[in-house]
């Protein structure tokens, strides 16, 4: 293999982002065949030893990413210390330093998606790649045509105004409505407190949709790999190509 950015090949490793491993590196942590190595370095895993605090770094054979319909109950966290059930307690054998891409709440269903690829996770869920989630939303009571339209332009939330969404009501007996939101924020509990900042309750929670990546038929529970055609799409989204291309 030619010789890569350390970065890059820490990201690989499950080292965290490119980003995160450039700290490591710059805090001196990395050596390669025993030197210390500084940001920039290139080497290659096939021939030379790369260590972080001393331990070899372990690169996975190939990036593994999933959608899993997250039932609701299951909480989107690595450990929880009230000892919830975690999405990774219901994956049927999870690859080491496999990460959740962005988070969904305890009581929200549906997709989410899981990657061993650091660098995409955290692109993925960057602010900047406005990548847009889809959800479907049971909401209490009546929805007036102009809170739609608030909804639609930016509410105020506690942690600012929310970025202009779309807000469509889906066809069925209202009430409770049922709505499909598409906004491209990830903050914690948005769907619903935008909901709340217009004086309605979510009652049900459900992502369909991750960028080019549909929950479809998947049931719940239940996970799958992305098909190439859906990881190059979501590689092109975010501009990360293939990290086994040079
Ligand atoms: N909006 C929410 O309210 N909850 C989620 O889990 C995701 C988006």
């Amino acid at each position: 293999m030619p010789a890569e950015r350390l970065q890059k090949l820490l990201a690989r490793a499950g080292h965290g982002s490119r980003r995160s491993a450039e700290v490591v590196i710059a805090a001196g942590r990395v050596t390669v065949d025993g030197t210390i190595a500084i940001l920039g370095t290139r080497a290659d895993p096939d021939t030379q030893r790369i260590e972080v605090d001393g331990e070899p770094i372990r690169l996975q054979p190939g990036e593994v990413t999933i959608a899993l319909n997250k039932p609701t109950g299951i909480v989107v966290t690595a450990v929880d210390d009230r000892g919830r059930q975690t999405v990774f307690d219901i994956l049927t054998d999870p690859p080491p330093h496999l990460r959740y891409v962005g988070r969904l709440d305890r009581d929200t269903s549906g997709l989410l998606l899981l990657t061993t690829d650091g660098e995409l996770a955290h692109r993925l869920s960057h602010p900047r790649y406005e990548v847009m989630k889809t959800y479907e939303a049971m909401v209490d009571g009546i929805v007036a045509e102009g809170a739609l339209e608030q909804l639609r332009r930016g509410v105020m939330l506690e942690d600012g105004m929310t970025a202009p969404a779309i807000v469509e009501q889906l066809p069925g007996t209202p009430p409770p409505a049922h709505f499909r939101v598409v906004i491209h924020e990830g903050r914690n509990r948005q769907v619903r407190r935008m909901f709340e900042a217009v004086g309605h309750h979510v009652s049900r929670l459900r992502r369909t949709e991750f960028g080019p990546v549909r929950l479809d038929g998947l049931a719940p529970g239940a996970s799958r790999q992305l098909t190439p055609e859906e990881l190059a799409a979501l590689r092109a989204l975010v501009g990360r190509g293939d990290p086994h291309e040079v």
